[in-house]
């Protein structure tokens, strides 16, 4: 997921130590924020189980290479993503950090594996990429529910450069998913973050934002991006 070009509009949310969503909740949140050392050594079954690593997770990032984003409307983008699996899991432990370098890059907000050309269940998310890193690595993420309540917000998309769109979603939703060191988690969010987890579980799905628009909507904002792309490449 890519910020719209009015930030000030967005809340500020933030994960913090104290469990809380600041900003636009102050509900706090049944998980503790994803720890950030360590990737995923080995696996059983679909838990992840990884001894501490003294991999540190900002000096990976820095160095890892950076991937190719695919640009809608790239083929792989409308497939389905795989789950992760035991035999996935260096596979996994290599991508993570080249996903978030590349995210950090862009600048993005969120990337999920088909946009790098990964047919794997896996995405990252950092709401505050140039302030306090707090990287979300969710390998494996399941919607177990959602709100009745829908919230509207502009959602963008590094795989759509440029594109823009108000898209209407659950208000709020509960995530089930494995962090990096393969630990169940599960998080409740709304606002900014609730929308992005959303946006991202949907690229394993094959699906983008301008699909829930109506397709009128959808080619307008998909030849707009065609011809940015062609005035580009020129
Ligand atoms: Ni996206």
């Amino acid at each position: 997921m890519a910020r719209g070009p009015i930030v000030a509009t967005l809340p500020a949310i933030f994960w913090r130590p104290g469990h809380r969503l600041q900003g636009g909740s102050d509900r706090t949140l049944p998980v503790e924020p994803p720890a950030r050392h360590g990737y995923m050594a080995t696996m059983s079954g679909d838990t992840l189980t990884a001894p501490p690593e003294s991999l540190a997770p900002d000096s990976a990032t820095a160095d890892a290479e950076r991937l190719t984003i695919l640009i809608a409307p790239h083929p792989t983008l409308k497939l389905t993503a795989r789950p992760v699996g035991p035999a996935d899991t260096e596979a996994v432990r290599a991508l993570l950090p080249r996903m978030f370098a590349t995210m950090y890059q862009a600048p993005g907000i969120g990337l999920a594996g088909p946009q790098v050309g990964t047919l794997l269940r896996v995405a990252v998310v950092d709401l505050a990429p140039k302030n306090i890193r707090q990287p979300i690595a969710l390998i494996n993420p399941q919607i177990v529910a959602v709100s009745d309540e829908l919230a509207t917000r502009e959602e963008g998309c590094l795989s759509l450069p440029n594109q823009f769109a108000d898209i209407t979603r659950p208000a709020r939703v509960r995530v089930r998913y494995l962090d990096d060191t393969g630990a169940r988690r599960e998080i409740e969010a709304d606002d900014l973050l609730g929308a992005c987890l959303q946006h991202e579980i949907d690229h394993l799905d094959g699906v983008l934002f301008v699909d829930h628009l109506s397709a009128l909507k959808r080619n307008i904002i998909l030849r707009k991006l065609a011809k940015e792309q062609r005035q580009k490449g020129r």
